[in-house]
């Protein structure tokens, strides 16, 4: 029953043993201990505190220490016997300290509990993933500035509605995925400010009694604040659903990136050329080179988003406080944090070794009559209103498709037909270059302000790379 080598932590009450489908079904030591790390820091942190309060003697915890380093190596050499009888990466860990070092080992868990833990455990790993995918966004980033500097002046049609609309620089087109991606690495920021808090001293759910040092604990943590209440703090589960709906909306904004590249990639658009390195082929069709990274990292963002709706669903209704149903918010915070690094190296890989075929992004922004506009903001300057200006342009525009010619084609002369006041400068107006390198404001996509915007990226990403 309760005396075999998988005695259970929590025996003491029990009559009979655990049926084997039930330690089966609610053991979570195959995937919680990827939190061995973060539990053994917090079980240091817990102990320290418990000897500087007088519970624990330093002796005591000298052997915890000691005992914590040497399970530390055993699971980083994959050397330790892990017991789906014994639950979990807590009990697993707790069980084998005692093991090694008797009852100082027993002692561990004074004034704490399995439900204080494994928030704090979770807290601690949440903290690492925001710092290690802040640094996977920031290379992505740097390749798009390195990108973008190279294509600063290369021409591209910009579209609204799928639909030619006005020529946009193509680095001015990368500068934008920076800017999502930048969003992204600032909600994670946000997410590790509310998750950065210490829940250690709230124990099962109502505090302890023994005489800790909360403060103390959180300090050795690295933790900016201890919690406010105890029921709170072992039931909370906000930062979780702050870092998965993060990571969804960066595989979103990932999935619109990967939807032009396979666009872009396409024999109809041909604005850009893979590597090899980050391509498949077709078993069947030898010419087949396709963007199934792209593809793939589109595919991705369903399952990212399912893993926030996992989270927020576990969450639903949940009374306080702590409650099993929480166990379930291990698996999708992992896939996601696995998924999205995946996603942000293999882009950082692929286009950091893609090349832009400027010509054909030239002759698409060419054919889609992309400075109409253009051509109406002149008549406005020559004292036209707007609205009739648009109206005269469109009918240039229908006048210029019936010839199959574009608006630079029409002579002098014919676009004086439309309005007198037209004369040479159009010209220059008319020209893709005139046309992007108008629109030199902040924000805007002339080559000059494209450079501007590099260099005020690289100080801003420059200075806030993680520590
Ligand atoms: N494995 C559990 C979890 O992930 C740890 C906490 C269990 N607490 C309890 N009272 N059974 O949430």
């Amino acid at each position: 029953m309760n005396d075999s080598a998988d005695k259970k932590l929590w025996g003491g009450r029990f009559a009979q043993r655990t049926a084997r489908l039930m330690e089966r079904f609610s053991a979570s030591e195959h995937f919680d201990r990827r939190l061995y790390r973060q539990d053994i820091e917090g079980s240091r942190a817990h102990a320290r505190m418990l000897s500087s309060v007088g519970v624990l003697t330093s002796g005591e915890c000298d052997l915890i220490f000691d005992g914590l380093d040497r399970i530390s190596r055993e699971i980083a050499q994959g050397e330790f016997n892990w017991k789906p009888s014994l639950e979990d990466v807590h009990m697993n860990i707790e069980a084998r300290l005692t093991e090694l070092i008797g009852d100082a080992g027993k002692k561990l868990h004074t004034g704490r509990s399995r439900n204080d833990q494994v928030a704090t455990d979770m807290r601690l790993f949440v903290r690492y993933c925001v710092d290690s995918v802040t640094v996977s966004i920031r290379s992505l980033q740097g390749v798009l500035l390195n990108l973008a500097e190279r294509e600063a002046d290369t021409i591209m049609p910009g579209l609204t509605h799928m639909q030619s609309a006005q020529p946009v620089t193509c680095g001015h087109h990368l500068m934008a995925w920076f800017e999502m991606l930048d969003r992204d690495a600032g909600r994670f920021a946000d997410c590790r400010v509310r998750a950065n808090v210490c829940p250690l001293g709230a124990a099962a759910l109502a505090g302890t009694s023994y005489p800790i040092d909360r403060q103390l604990s959180a300090e050795l943590l690295g933790f900016d604040s201890v919690s406010s209440n105890s029921l709170d703090s072992v039931s909370d589960r906000d930062f979780l659903i702050e870092f998965n709906s993060a990571a969804a909306i960066l595989a979103v904004h990932l999935s619109r990136i990967a939807e032009e590249i396979v666009l872009w990639s396409s024999e109809q658009f041909g604005y850009i050329k893979l590597s090899d390195a980050f391509c498949t082929g077709s078993s069947i069709m030898p010419q087949k080179k396709n963007p199934d990274a792209a593809e793939i990292v589109r595919g991705k963002s369903g399952r990212v988003i399912g893993n926030l709706v996992a989270v927020l669903t576990l969450m639903k209704g949940q009374p306080l406080a702590y409650n099993r149903d929480n166990q379930e918010d291990k698996e999708p915070l992992f896939d996601s944090v696995d998924t999205i690094t995946d996603c942000l190296e293999v882009f950082t890989g692929m286009l950091a070794e893609s090349t832009f075929d400027r010509e054909r992004m030239r002759d698409a922004a060419n054919a889609g009559y992309a400075t109409a506009t253009d051509l109406a903001d002149y008549l406005v300057r020559k004292g036209v209103a707007f609205r009739d200006a648009h109206e005269t342009v469109g009918k240039t525009v229908s006048f210029a498709i019936s010839s199959n010619r574009t608006l630079e084609d029409l002579s002098l002369a014919e676009l004086q037909e439309f309005d007198s006041r037209i004369d040479e400068s159009i010209f220059t107006v008319l020209t893709l270059e005139g046309s992007v390198s108008s629109r030199s404001h902040v924000g805007g996509t002339a080559p000059q302000q494209v450079r501007r915007a590099i260099l005020k990226a690289r100080e801003r990403i420059g200075d806030n790379l993680p520590e």
